[in-house]
């Protein structure tokens, strides 16, 4: 049985139910599971120490979460156009991965929530493949042949599956928006399936 790890950050909540939809595409996929995982916020204040447990939502993720998993789903709110921080911190403790080519051959995608319609969707969505790209991920968007991506005035992008939250974080999942993140799901699974043969 194949597991893709959807790894996120959420502060609000809209990319956390972009992950569940991301991991209910995994699991309508034959024979993949969904491993979903989150990581700790960060701060400036070095002292400053998460429980080990989250209080709701995924677990913290390990290490071996990704050495474990087949593929990856990765999550970020927009932040300046960018990756949220608590995750960016994350892909900095892999090195040893990377030295190793832990992740080189796993497919891999990336999904966003921006609070504006043009807050950087596409510049986020590229930024985080980045690191899996160093990480030698094989980088998984949508293809043209989900319609969504024609009909959405939403979010939703050949880079992978976004959502416009709106200022106040109040704007529901579009069902353009909600059919992306499944679609990026089901095809992470398909590919790992194929690539594990
Ligand atoms: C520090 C910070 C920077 C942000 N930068 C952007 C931005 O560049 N563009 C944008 O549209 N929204 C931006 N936002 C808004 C979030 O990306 C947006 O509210 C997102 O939907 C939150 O996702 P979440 O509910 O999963 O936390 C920013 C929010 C914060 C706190």
């Amino acid at each position: 049985m194949n597991e893709i790890l959807v790894l996120y950050y959420s502060r609000y909540g809209a990319v956390r139910q972009m992950a569940q939809l991301v991991a209910r595409g995994v699991e309508q996929a034959e024979s993949c599971i969904a491993r979903v995982r989150t990581v700790p916020r960060v701060s400036t204040v070095c002292e400053a120490t998460e429980s080990a447990i989250p209080e709701d939502g995924a677990p913290y993720v390990e290490l071996r979460d990704l050495e474990e998993c087949s593929g990856l789903a990765l999550g970020s709110p927009t932040r300046f156009g960018n990756m949220a921080a608590p995750l960016k911190y994350f892909w900095d403790s892999t090195s040893e991965f990377w030295l190793k080519g832990t992740l080189a051959g796993k497919p891999a995608g990336v999904f966003t929530s921006t609070s504006s319609m043009h807050g950087g969707q596409e510049t986020t969505l590229i930024s985080m493949m980045l690191p899996l790209l160093h990480h030698g991920m094989l980088i998984v968007g949508l293809p043209y042949t989900e319609p969504e991506l024609f009909t959405t005035t939403g979010g939703g992008t050949p880079y992978g599956p976004s959502h416009h939250s709106g200022m106040a974080n109040d704007r529901t999942v579009t069902d353009q928006e909600r059919k992306l993140c499944l679609a990026l799901g089901r095809r992470l699974a398909k590919i790992a399936s194929k690539l594990e043969k």
